[in-house]
This record gives structure tokens, sequence and C-alpha cells, in this order.
């Protein structure tokens, strides 16, 4: 397995391998990240994973800077995956002084997380179209988990016409329901005995769904209850959306979409459960 650190060289590592999946992450690999790399290795010639923590695409420095890092231990994960190659460039020589393009996703990009996160889905398209460019993957492969991300990548590969097939692979789970995440290591250990809270309240939702209800509003206030019942009060959204759109329906009669957003502490958590077939 070849370490890329600069783009040069990515570009020369790319040259020799034929169809390539690529799996761009933030690093702190967990078994959600495997997940897709196992897909991308089953699926394509060779795979290159990304471990990149995007400055761009975050709203504070703050949270820039306590994003966790084991640049090592990712390195060493992915050997035994089987993985071509890794590309973990340094930023100040991605984004070099004088920078000044951005890719700035409208649309799905708007609803729920855009408003949240203002500047994160311009930072997530713009870092992931550097990629295509350097990389020019045959696929590449994100996790539901991500389920706003993945739509806005969707949607700008599209409109960009950049010549990529972008696959969505299921939300990896801990088996008290906890979606894995590279956030889920900044909670206390309290807060990661709370955070099953955030797939029971979807799950609320997905059995009154299955049970004949159709009204969001009915819905939203279900997976509130059982958050703030929970002790979990810093609520940044609990919705139902259409899933093409992101946008809220009142009523839906085919897919529909649970989405929360939660503050545990110092980490915002967020998750998502498909309510019926899409
Ligand atoms: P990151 O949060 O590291 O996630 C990398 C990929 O892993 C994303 O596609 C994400 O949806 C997926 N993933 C994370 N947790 C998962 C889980 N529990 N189950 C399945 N897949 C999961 O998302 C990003 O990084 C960045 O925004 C990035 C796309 C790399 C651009 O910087």
């Amino acid at each position: 397995m070849k370490l890329c650190t600069t783009i040069q060289e990515m570009r020369q590592e790319r040259a020799r391998l034929g169809a390539v999946g690529f799996v761009p992450t933030m690093g702190f690999l967990h078994e959600g990240h495997l997940s897709l790399v196992r897909r991308a290795r089953a699926e394509n010639e060779a795979v290159i994973v990304s471990l990149f923590v995007n400055p761009i695409q975050f709203g504070s420095a703050d949270d820039l800077a306590n994003y966790p890092r084991a640049l090592e231990r990712d390195v060493a994960l992915l050997r035994e995956e089987g993985v071509a190659c890794v590309f973990a460039p340094e930023a100040a020589a991605f984004y070099p002084e004088g920078f000044a393009t951005q890719v700035n996703p409208e649309g799905v990009a708007l609803e729920l997380e855009g408003p949240s996160r203002p500047g994160h889905f311009a930072g997530v398209a713009t870092v992931l179209t550097k990629f295509f460019n350097i990389i020019q993957p045959q696929r590449a492969y994100f996790g539901q988990k991500d389920a706003q991300q993945c739509a806005v990548v969707r949607r700008f590969v599209k409109d960009l016409n950049i010549p990529v097939e972008i696959i969505t692979l299921p939300t990896w789970r801990e088996k008290d329901g906890v979606a894995g995440s590279s956030r889920n290591s900044r909670l206390t250990e309290a807060e990661r005995l709370q955070a099953p809270v955030l797939y029971q309240a979807l799950c609320r939702a997905r059995d009154l769904v299955q049970a004949g209800e159709r009204r969001r509003a009915v819905l939203e206030t279900a997976m509130r209850d059982v958050l703030v019942q929970a002790g979990l009060t810093e609520i940044d959204y609990a919705t139902v959306v259409d899933p093409e759109t992101f946008q809220a329906k009142e009523t839906f009669t085919e897919g529909a979409l649970a989405l929360l957003a939660v503050r545990l502490g110092a980490v915002r958590l967020i998750d998502n459960m498909p309510l019926l077939p899409v």
C-alpha cells in the first residue's frame, strides 16, 4: 500500500491503477468507514482512501482543532483491508495561498444541515471536486449516515458532469444502535450511555409509521418526546422530510426520511432513518 501526501504523488500513483473505487474520509476510522472500503474493494480493481480533515467544511476553529486524528492507526487499518493507496495531503498544500474557488451547492444543501452549519456543504463539495479531479475514480462510496451529504454529492456531480458513479451504503451501528461516528470518541462515558436515545427516537418514528401514522407533526413530537425524556434537550432538529428534496412534508404517502441533529455536551450528533422504502 502506498501513502501519498502530495497531489503530484497521488496523480502518479493513480496513473498506475485500473478502475478505482474511492472512499473519502476525515480519518479516525471506524467500522462504518471500513464497510465502505470493503464494498469498494469488492467492486473495483483498486481502492483509494483519503484521510483528510478538511478545514474548509468546519464552522469553528474549535471544532476543527478538536476533531480526532489517528493517522498511523488509520494507515495500518487500511493496509490490512488491502487498499492500494492512501491519500493524506497537508492542508496548507491542498489549499495554498491564493486559493479562491469554491463549489457552492444550493437546492438540497439549503435545508437542515445547511443553515445549521453555514459553509459546510460548500466545503464538502469543494474538497470532493478537488479529490475527483485528482483521483478520477470510477466509483465513490458514501454512507447513509450522512444522508444529506449523499444527496448534495449526487446533485453537484450531476450538475458539474463529473464522471463518477456515487454509491450510498447503509449506516453501520454499534450493538446498542448508536451510529458509528468519529465524533463518538469525544463523548464522555455518561454521554455515550445516553447516545442510543437518538436511535431509539428514530425507531419510535419508524414504528409509528409502520402502524399507519403519516403526519409529520405527530412523528416529530414523538421523536422529541423520546429525546427530552432521556434528558437530551439541545435538539437542533428532529424532523421528517422528502428523501429527494429534504423539505418537510406535512403528510407523506411514499418515501420519507426521519433526521435528527442533537447536541450531547460538546458533541453534535446526527442520525437518520428511512421510514418507508424509497
Ligand atoms: P467522515 O465523517 O470521515 O465520513 C466519511 C464517509 O464515511 C462518509 O461517506 C460517511 O457518510 C461515512 N460514514 C460515517 N459514519 C458511517 C456509518 N456509521 N456507517 C456508514 N458510513 C458512515 O463525511 C465526511 O467524512 C466528509 O464530509 C468527507 C466526505 C470526507 C469530505 O471531507
